[in-house]
C-alpha cells in the first residue's frame, strides 16, 4: 500500500515536472520522518507574484495546504471567488497555476502537507483548506465566539490572525494567539 502510494506520487510528479526540476530538491522517501524538525510546517511562499496577488485580500496560503487538483479548480474560476472577483491576466493566471501545482501538498514531504493529504479522500477536491478533514479536526476546539463572532478574526480562513508565524510556514501550537483571548492552551 505504502509503495503504491509512493509510486503514484512519483509518477504524477514526473508528469508535472518541467525543465528546471533537476534543481528542485524534491524527493520522496518512504522512510522520511514527517515529524523531522527541519520540515515541520509547510514550505513558505517564495513566489513574489503569488504573495502579491493572492495575499491582497487574505493571507497568501502556502500551496502545500491543498492538493494540485484543488488549486487548479480554484484557478479556473477566479471571477467567482468566494463572492469576490479575483480575476487575473491569462499570463499571470498560468504562471501562478504552475507554481501552485508544483508546490501542492502531494509533492511535499513537509509534515502539514503530508497530514492534509493523508486525511483527504482521493475523490474529494476541496476549494477550502479549512474543509480538509485534517484541518476540521485540528480546529474543533474553537468556539464560534473565538472565530466568526470575533471581530478581529472574522473567519477561520484568516489563518495569520491566530497563527502568528503562519507566514514562515509554521503552524506550531506554541505560536497560536487568539485575538482577545491570548495564548492557546490545550
Ligand atoms: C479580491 C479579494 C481576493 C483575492 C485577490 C483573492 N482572494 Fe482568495 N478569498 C477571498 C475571500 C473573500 C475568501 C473567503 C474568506 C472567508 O470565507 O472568510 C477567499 C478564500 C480563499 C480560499 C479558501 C480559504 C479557506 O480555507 O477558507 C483559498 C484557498 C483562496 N482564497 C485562494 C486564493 C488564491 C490562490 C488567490 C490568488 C489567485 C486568491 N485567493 C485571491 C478573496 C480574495
Ligand atoms: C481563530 C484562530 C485560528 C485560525 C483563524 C486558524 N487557526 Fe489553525 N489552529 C488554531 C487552534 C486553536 C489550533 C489547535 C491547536 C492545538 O490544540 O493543537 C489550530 C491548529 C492548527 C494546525 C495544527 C497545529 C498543531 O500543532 O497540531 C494547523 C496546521 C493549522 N491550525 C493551520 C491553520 C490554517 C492553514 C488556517 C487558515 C486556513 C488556520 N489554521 C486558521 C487556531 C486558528
Amino acid at each position: 500500500m505504502k509503495l503504491i502510494f509512493v509510486l503514484l506520487m512519483l509518477s504524477s510528479y514526473a508528469v508535472l515536472a518541467d525543465d528546471d526540476s533537476s534543481s528542485h530538491s524534491f524527493k520522496v522517501n518512504a522512510d522520511d520522518d514527517i515529524s523531522n524538525p527541519k520540515t515541520p510546517g509547510v514550505v513558505p511562499v517564495n513566489n513574489p507574484l503569488y504573495a502579491e496577488e493572492c495575499g491582497a485580500c487574505h493571507f497568501a496560503y502556502q500551496p502545500g495546504l491543498l492538493p494540485a487538483r484543488s488549486w487548479q479548480k480554484l484557478m479556473l474560476d477566479l471571477e467567482n471567488h468566494f463572492g469576490e472577483n479575483a480575476e487575473l491576466e491569462a499570463e499571470e493566471q498560468n504562471a501562478l497555476t504552475a507554481y501552485m501545482t508544483k508546490n501542492a501538498a502531494e509533492f511535499s514531504k513537509y509534515k502539514r502537507s503530508v497530514k492534509i493529504m493523508n486525511s483527504l479522500a482521493k475523490n474529494k477536491t476541496p476549494l477550502r483548506i479549512i474543509e480538509t478533514p485534517y484541518m476540521v479536526k485540528k480546529h474543533d476546539e474553537l468556539t464560534p465566539k473565538m472565530v466568526v463572532g470575533n471581530p478581529e478574526v472574522k473567519s477561520l480562513s484568516y489563518c495569520n490572525k491566530c497563527h502568528t508565524k503562519a507566514i514562515t510556514g509554521s503552524y506550531s501550537e506554541k505560536d497560536i494567539v487568539i485575538p482577545g483571548y491570548g495564548n492557546w492552551e490545550d
